[in-house]
Protein backbone atom coordinates (compact mmCIF):
# COMPACT_ATOMS: atom_id res chain seq x y z
CA UNK A 1 0.00 0.00 0.00
CA UNK A 2 1.48 3.40 -0.74
CA UNK A 3 2.48 5.85 1.85
CA UNK A 4 -0.24 8.67 2.70
CA UNK A 5 0.55 11.97 4.28
CA UNK A 6 -1.75 12.81 6.49
CA UNK A 7 -2.49 15.86 8.97
CA UNK A 8 -0.17 14.68 11.55
CA UNK A 9 2.83 14.94 9.04
CA UNK A 10 1.96 18.03 7.70
CA UNK A 11 1.93 18.89 11.27
CA UNK A 12 4.99 17.78 12.02
CA UNK A 13 6.83 19.47 9.55
CA UNK A 14 5.13 23.13 9.99
CA UNK A 15 6.23 22.45 13.59
CA UNK A 16 9.89 21.91 12.99
CA UNK A 17 9.64 24.69 10.54
CA UNK A 18 7.91 26.84 12.93
CA UNK A 19 11.54 25.88 15.45
CA UNK A 20 13.88 26.55 13.09
CA UNK A 21 13.07 29.54 12.39
CA UNK A 22 12.72 30.19 16.07
CA UNK A 23 9.38 31.19 16.01
CA UNK A 24 6.59 29.59 18.97
CA UNK A 25 4.95 26.63 18.09
CA UNK A 26 2.43 26.39 20.17
CA UNK A 27 0.12 28.59 18.62
CA UNK A 28 -0.52 25.36 15.98
CA UNK A 29 -3.46 23.39 17.33
CA UNK A 30 -2.56 20.51 19.50
CA UNK A 31 -3.38 16.86 17.97
CA UNK A 32 -7.11 16.22 19.24
CA UNK A 33 -6.97 13.04 21.77
CA UNK A 34 -10.50 10.51 22.57
CA UNK A 35 -9.93 9.26 26.27
CA UNK A 36 -12.80 6.67 26.48
CA UNK A 37 -13.64 4.41 29.63
CA UNK A 38 -14.79 0.95 29.01
CA UNK A 39 -16.12 -0.24 32.55
CA UNK A 40 -17.23 -3.73 31.19
CA UNK A 41 -19.63 -5.15 34.04
CA UNK A 42 -18.12 -3.35 36.95
CA UNK A 43 -19.31 -0.40 39.24
CA UNK A 44 -22.93 0.20 41.38
CA UNK A 45 -25.10 3.01 41.22
CA UNK A 46 -23.38 4.17 44.56
CA UNK A 47 -19.95 3.82 42.88
CA UNK A 48 -20.98 5.83 39.40
CA UNK A 49 -22.74 8.96 41.30
CA UNK A 50 -19.19 9.32 43.35
CA UNK A 51 -17.46 9.03 40.14
CA UNK A 52 -19.22 11.28 38.29
CA UNK A 53 -18.99 13.72 41.00
CA UNK A 54 -15.61 13.69 41.13
CA UNK A 55 -15.16 13.80 37.42
CA UNK A 56 -16.37 17.58 37.99
CA UNK A 57 -12.88 17.91 39.55
CA UNK A 58 -10.98 17.09 36.70
CA UNK A 59 -9.75 19.58 34.23
CA UNK A 60 -10.23 18.69 30.54
CA UNK A 61 -8.23 20.37 27.75
CA UNK A 62 -9.83 21.56 24.95
CA UNK A 63 -8.42 18.72 22.85
CA UNK A 64 -9.20 16.18 24.92
CA UNK A 65 -12.34 14.16 24.10
CA UNK A 66 -13.81 12.20 27.30
CA UNK A 67 -15.86 9.53 26.78
CA UNK A 68 -17.34 7.05 29.30
CA UNK A 69 -19.31 3.55 28.55
CA UNK A 70 -20.63 2.48 31.46
CA UNK A 71 -22.95 -0.49 31.98
CA UNK A 72 -26.46 0.13 30.84
CA UNK A 73 -28.38 0.57 34.00
CA UNK A 74 -26.20 3.49 35.03
CA UNK A 75 -26.84 5.00 31.40
CA UNK A 76 -29.69 7.72 32.72
CA UNK A 77 -27.12 8.86 35.41
CA UNK A 78 -24.61 9.72 33.14
CA UNK A 79 -27.41 11.69 30.80
CA UNK A 80 -28.99 12.83 33.50
CA UNK A 81 -25.65 13.99 36.06
CA UNK A 82 -23.54 14.91 32.47
CA UNK A 83 -25.87 17.23 31.01
CA UNK A 84 -23.98 20.14 31.09
CA UNK A 85 -20.26 18.49 31.47
CA UNK A 86 -17.83 17.91 28.45
CA UNK A 87 -17.71 14.06 29.01
CA UNK A 88 -19.30 11.90 26.30
CA UNK A 89 -21.46 8.37 27.47
CA UNK A 90 -22.07 5.42 25.53
CA UNK A 91 -23.48 2.20 25.56
CA UNK A 92 -21.25 -1.00 25.52
CA UNK A 93 -23.29 -3.02 23.13
CA UNK A 94 -26.33 -2.62 20.94
CA UNK A 95 -28.48 -5.19 19.19
CA UNK A 96 -28.25 -5.69 15.32
CA UNK A 97 -32.11 -6.17 14.86
CA UNK A 98 -35.12 -3.12 15.55
CA UNK A 99 -37.16 -4.02 17.76
CA UNK A 100 -39.18 -7.49 18.81
CA UNK A 101 -39.08 -10.43 20.23
CA UNK A 102 -34.99 -10.41 21.23
CA UNK A 103 -34.87 -11.30 25.16
CA UNK A 104 -31.84 -9.61 27.00
CA UNK A 105 -31.20 -7.21 23.89
CA UNK A 106 -31.19 -2.74 23.74
CA UNK A 107 -32.24 -1.39 20.47
CA UNK A 108 -30.14 1.00 18.88
CA UNK A 109 -33.67 2.96 18.73
CA UNK A 110 -33.79 2.99 22.58
CA UNK A 111 -30.25 4.33 23.02
CA UNK A 112 -31.66 7.13 20.57
CA UNK A 113 -34.60 7.74 22.32
CA UNK A 114 -32.80 8.18 25.57
CA UNK A 115 -30.06 10.31 24.31
CA UNK A 116 -27.60 8.24 24.27
CA UNK A 117 -24.48 9.26 21.28
CA UNK A 118 -22.15 6.45 21.70
CA UNK A 119 -22.25 2.71 21.36
CA UNK A 120 -18.75 0.17 21.70
CA UNK A 121 -19.46 -2.65 19.06
CA UNK A 122 -16.87 -5.91 19.04
CA UNK A 123 -15.39 -5.46 21.88
CA UNK A 124 -13.29 -8.80 21.66
CA UNK A 125 -15.38 -9.99 25.08
CA UNK A 126 -17.94 -9.95 22.99
CA UNK A 127 -16.83 -11.49 20.24
CA UNK A 128 -15.05 -14.48 22.26
CA UNK A 129 -18.18 -15.01 25.17
CA UNK A 130 -21.06 -13.91 23.01
CA UNK A 131 -20.16 -14.96 19.62
CA UNK A 132 -19.94 -11.57 18.28
CA UNK A 133 -19.08 -12.65 14.34
CA UNK A 134 -17.63 -9.30 12.33
CA UNK A 135 -20.59 -9.59 10.22
CA UNK A 136 -22.87 -9.40 13.09
CA UNK A 137 -20.48 -6.33 14.43
CA UNK A 138 -21.22 -4.54 11.46
CA UNK A 139 -24.90 -5.10 11.72
CA UNK A 140 -24.90 -3.89 14.87
CA UNK A 141 -22.65 -1.13 13.88
CA UNK A 142 -25.29 0.34 11.03
CA UNK A 143 -28.22 -0.17 13.50
CA UNK A 144 -26.79 2.15 15.72
CA UNK A 145 -26.26 4.94 12.54
CA UNK A 146 -29.57 4.78 11.79
CA UNK A 147 -30.60 6.15 15.13
CA UNK A 148 -27.15 8.70 15.38
CA UNK A 149 -25.41 6.85 17.59
CA UNK A 150 -22.12 6.95 16.86
CA UNK A 151 -20.52 3.17 17.01
CA UNK A 152 -16.67 2.97 18.18
CA UNK A 153 -16.11 -0.72 16.59
CA UNK A 154 -13.75 -2.55 18.12
CA UNK A 155 -10.95 -4.61 16.61
CA UNK A 156 -8.03 -6.87 17.85
CA UNK A 157 -5.99 -10.03 17.42
CA UNK A 158 -5.14 -13.09 19.66
CA UNK A 159 -1.84 -13.90 21.06
CA UNK A 160 -1.77 -16.80 18.29
CA UNK A 161 -2.72 -14.97 15.32
CA UNK A 162 0.15 -11.96 16.47
CA UNK A 163 2.55 -14.76 17.00
CA UNK A 164 1.92 -16.31 13.53
CA UNK A 165 1.46 -13.51 11.85
CA UNK A 166 -1.31 -13.65 10.74
CA UNK A 167 -2.70 -11.01 12.61
CA UNK A 168 -2.67 -7.89 9.64
CA UNK A 169 -5.40 -10.69 7.67
CA UNK A 170 -7.27 -10.66 11.06
CA UNK A 171 -7.84 -6.85 10.98
CA UNK A 172 -8.14 -6.16 7.66
CA UNK A 173 -11.02 -8.69 7.78
CA UNK A 174 -12.61 -7.40 10.91
CA UNK A 175 -13.02 -4.10 8.80
CA UNK A 176 -13.70 -5.25 5.47
CA UNK A 177 -17.18 -6.93 7.15
CA UNK A 178 -18.06 -3.34 8.31
CA UNK A 179 -16.79 -1.70 5.35
CA UNK A 180 -19.01 -4.20 3.33
CA UNK A 181 -22.00 -3.86 5.41
CA UNK A 182 -21.70 0.55 5.67
CA UNK A 183 -19.58 1.74 3.26
CA UNK A 184 -19.19 5.61 2.96
CA UNK A 185 -21.08 5.33 6.22
CA UNK A 186 -17.66 3.94 7.65
CA UNK A 187 -16.44 7.49 7.93
CA UNK A 188 -18.86 8.41 10.89
CA UNK A 189 -17.41 5.40 12.93
CA UNK A 190 -14.23 4.89 15.72
CA UNK A 191 -12.25 2.57 15.55
CA UNK A 192 -10.92 0.95 18.71
CA UNK A 193 -7.49 -1.57 17.90
CA UNK A 194 -7.42 -3.43 21.18
CA UNK A 195 -5.26 -6.57 20.96
CA UNK A 196 -7.15 -9.18 22.71
CA UNK A 197 -3.70 -10.30 24.48
CA UNK A 198 -3.09 -7.09 25.89
CA UNK A 199 -6.63 -6.66 27.62
CA UNK A 200 -6.45 -7.07 31.32
CA UNK A 201 -2.67 -8.22 31.21
CA UNK A 202 -0.41 -5.72 32.15
CA UNK A 203 1.12 -6.91 28.76
CA UNK A 204 1.09 -3.87 25.89
CA UNK A 205 2.86 -4.48 22.18
CA UNK A 206 5.82 -2.21 21.77
CA UNK A 207 5.71 0.58 20.52
CA UNK A 208 6.76 -0.01 17.09
CA UNK A 209 4.27 -2.77 16.91
CA UNK A 210 1.25 -0.29 18.13
CA UNK A 211 2.74 2.02 15.47
CA UNK A 212 3.11 -0.65 12.36
CA UNK A 213 -0.74 -2.04 13.52
CA UNK A 214 -2.23 1.48 13.55
CA UNK A 215 -0.79 2.20 10.49
CA UNK A 216 -1.98 -0.59 8.48
CA UNK A 217 -5.17 0.15 10.30
CA UNK A 218 -5.33 3.33 8.62
CA UNK A 219 -4.11 2.35 5.30
CA UNK A 220 -6.95 -0.42 5.32
CA UNK A 221 -9.50 2.40 5.88
CA UNK A 222 -7.96 4.85 3.16
CA UNK A 223 -8.25 1.98 0.66
CA UNK A 224 -12.01 2.20 0.86
CA UNK A 225 -11.24 5.66 -0.64
CA UNK A 226 -14.44 6.90 1.28
CA UNK A 227 -12.57 9.95 3.36
CA UNK A 228 -12.03 6.80 6.12
CA UNK A 229 -8.75 8.49 6.51
CA UNK A 230 -10.26 10.93 8.91
CA UNK A 231 -11.68 8.26 11.28
CA UNK A 232 -10.16 8.12 14.61
CA UNK A 233 -8.02 5.10 15.46
CA UNK A 234 -8.09 4.53 19.30
CA UNK A 235 -4.88 2.24 21.22
CA UNK A 236 -6.97 -0.18 23.89
CA UNK A 237 -5.49 -3.18 26.03
CA UNK A 238 -3.54 -2.55 29.69
CA UNK A 239 -3.53 1.32 29.25
CA UNK A 240 -2.59 3.52 32.38
CA UNK A 241 -0.99 6.88 33.78
CA UNK A 242 2.72 4.43 33.09
CA UNK A 243 2.47 3.85 29.85
CA UNK A 244 -0.31 6.23 27.88
CA UNK A 245 2.11 9.46 27.14
CA UNK A 246 4.11 7.14 25.45
CA UNK A 247 1.70 5.25 23.57
CA UNK A 248 0.10 9.27 22.43
CA UNK A 249 2.84 9.81 20.88
CA UNK A 250 2.65 6.98 18.51
CA UNK A 251 1.32 8.70 15.18
CA UNK A 252 -2.23 7.36 14.32
CA UNK A 253 -2.77 7.03 17.92
CA UNK A 254 -6.34 8.92 18.37
CA UNK A 255 -6.88 8.67 21.45
CA UNK A 256 -7.23 5.13 24.27
CA UNK A 257 -10.21 2.96 25.03
CA UNK A 258 -9.24 1.99 29.23
CA UNK A 259 -10.51 -0.80 30.93
CA UNK A 260 -9.36 -1.48 34.75
CA UNK A 261 -7.50 1.75 34.52
CA UNK A 262 -11.07 3.70 34.47
CA UNK A 263 -12.90 2.37 37.58
CA UNK A 264 -11.74 5.48 39.47
CA UNK A 265 -12.05 8.65 38.61
CA UNK A 266 -8.41 10.11 40.07
CA UNK A 267 -7.08 7.23 37.98
CA UNK A 268 -8.74 7.86 34.87
CA UNK A 269 -8.08 11.77 35.67
CA UNK A 270 -4.73 11.37 35.92
CA UNK A 271 -4.54 9.82 32.50
CA UNK A 272 -6.78 12.61 30.86
CA UNK A 273 -4.40 14.69 32.39
CA UNK A 274 -1.14 13.01 30.64
CA UNK A 275 -2.66 12.86 27.46
CA UNK A 276 -3.69 16.49 27.43
CA UNK A 277 0.20 17.42 28.17
CA UNK A 278 1.26 14.85 25.22
P1 LIG B 1 -7.82 -3.00 30.20
O1 LIG B 1 -7.48 -1.54 30.11
O2 LIG B 1 -8.31 -3.42 31.55
O3 LIG B 1 -6.70 -3.86 29.68
O4 LIG B 1 -9.07 -3.25 29.22
C1 LIG B 1 -9.00 -2.79 27.92
C2 LIG B 1 -10.33 -2.94 27.30
O5 LIG B 1 -10.77 -4.04 27.03
C3 LIG B 1 -11.11 -1.73 27.04
O6 LIG B 1 -12.17 -2.00 26.19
Amino acid sequence: MSKVIDRNDIEMLVRRHLQDLGMDSEAIPKKEYIVAANWKMNMTDKETRKFLEEMKGVNIAEHIRVMIFPPYPYLYLFRDMLRYERIAYGAQDVAKEEKGAYTGEVSAAMLGDMGCPLTLVGHSERRSYYGDTSEIVAKKAKAALEHQITPMICIGETLEERKSHRYEQVLKEQLDAVYGELKDQVKDCLIAYEPVWAIGTGVIPTLKEISETHEYIHQVLVSYGVLAEKIRILYGGSVNAGNVRDIASVKYVNGFLIGGASLKADSFGNIIRLASEV
